[in-house]
C-alpha cells in the first residue's frame, strides 16, 4: 500500500492525513475482495525497515494501528472476515500488541475471506525465523537435513498453512518488492500501477483482477499442456 505520503503531498496536506486517507482505502479494498470472492488478502502496512521514518510518523502510525483495529474488529467479524497479523510483534508497544491479540480473538470463528496485516513484516526476517526454528528443530534431533525442504521452510513462515498469494499488486508507481512475502511469492503474478493508495478503489481492483485473469500460469511448465489441464 505505497504512495499515502504523496498523495497528502499533493494536497499540501501532512502525510499523515495521506495515511488516514490509507486507513479508509483499506477498509474499501478488503469488503470489495470479500464481496468478490478472494480468499486471502495480505496488506503490507508495516515493513521491519519502517522504524527509519521520523519518529512523528512513527508514533502516528502506531495511533492509526491502534485507533483503526479497535475500530474495524467488530465490523470485520460481521461480515465474517477472519483477522490475522503476521510480523514480529514484540517491537509494537505493549497497548498495541494487546489489540492485536483482541482483534484476532473477536473475529477468530469467522469462516469467510482472511484478511493478514503485515506490521513489522520483512521479507528475509520471515525467513530468518524460519531456518531459526528449523535449526533449533535440528539441533534437537527431531529433525534431520533431509526433512528441511519446501515444506518445512513454508511451514515455519508466518503464513503457514496458508496458500501462496496468486497476485501481487503494488501502488505508488515503485516496481519493486520492499522485502514483502519473498518465500511466497515465488510464482505470484506482480502488477504494478502508479495509481497512490488513496486512490486506490474498486476500479483499480477490477482492472487488477482483469489483467491477472489474462495471463497464462504456467508453473515451469510450457503452454500446450498447461492448455490441455
Ligand atoms: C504508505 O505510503 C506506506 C506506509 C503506511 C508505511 P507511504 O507513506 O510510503 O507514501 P509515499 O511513498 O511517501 O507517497
Ligand atoms: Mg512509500
Amino acid at each position: 500500500m505505497d504512495g499515502n505520503g504523496r498523495w497528502a503531498k499533493a494536497r499540501h496536506l501532512p502525510r499523515t492525513a495521506g495515511h488516514k486517507k490509507g486507513v479508509d482505502a483499506t477498509r474499501k479494498a478488503v469488503e470489495y475482495c470479500s464481496n468478490a470472492g478472494v480468499e486471502v488478502l495480505t496488506v503490507f502496512a508495516f515493513s521491519s525497515e519502517n522504524w527509519r521514518r521520523p519518529e512523528g510518523e512513527v508514533s502516528t502510525l502506531m495511533e492509526l494501528f491502534f485507533s483503526s483495529l479497535r475500530r474495524e474488529a467488530k465490523r470485520m467479524k460481521e461480515k465474517d472476515i477472519r483477522m490475522r497479523i503476521i510480523g514480529d510483534r514484540s517491537r509494537f508497544p505493549e497497548k498495541l500488541q494487546q489489540e492485536m491479540a483482541a482483534t484476532e480473538a473477536v473475529t477468530e470463528h469467522c469462516g469467510g475471506m482472511l484478511f493478514q496485516i503485515a506490521a513489522n513484516y520483512g521479507g528475509r526476517a520471515d525467513l530468518v525465523f524460519a531456518m531459526r526454528q528449523l535449526g533449533q528443530e535440528l539441533l534437537e534431533g527431531k529433525l534431520t537435513l533431509d526433512d528441511i525442504d519446501d515444506e518445512a521452510i513454508a511451514a515455519h513462515t508466518f503464513t503457514a498453512g496458508i496458500p501462496d498469494p496468486d497476485l501481487f499488486i503494488r501502488t505508488g508507481g515503485e516496481q519493486r518488492i520492499s522485502n514483502f512475502l519473498l518465500w511466497q511469492i515465488a510464482y505470484t503474478e506482480l502488477y504494478f500501477t502508479d495509481v497512490l493508495w488513496p486512490d486506490f478503489g474498486a476500479r483499480c481492483l477490477d482492472e487488477a483482477f482483469a489483467d491477472f485473469a489474462a495471463r497464462e500460469r504456467r508453473f515451469g511448465k510450457i503452454s500446450e499442456q498447461v492448455r490441455h489441464a
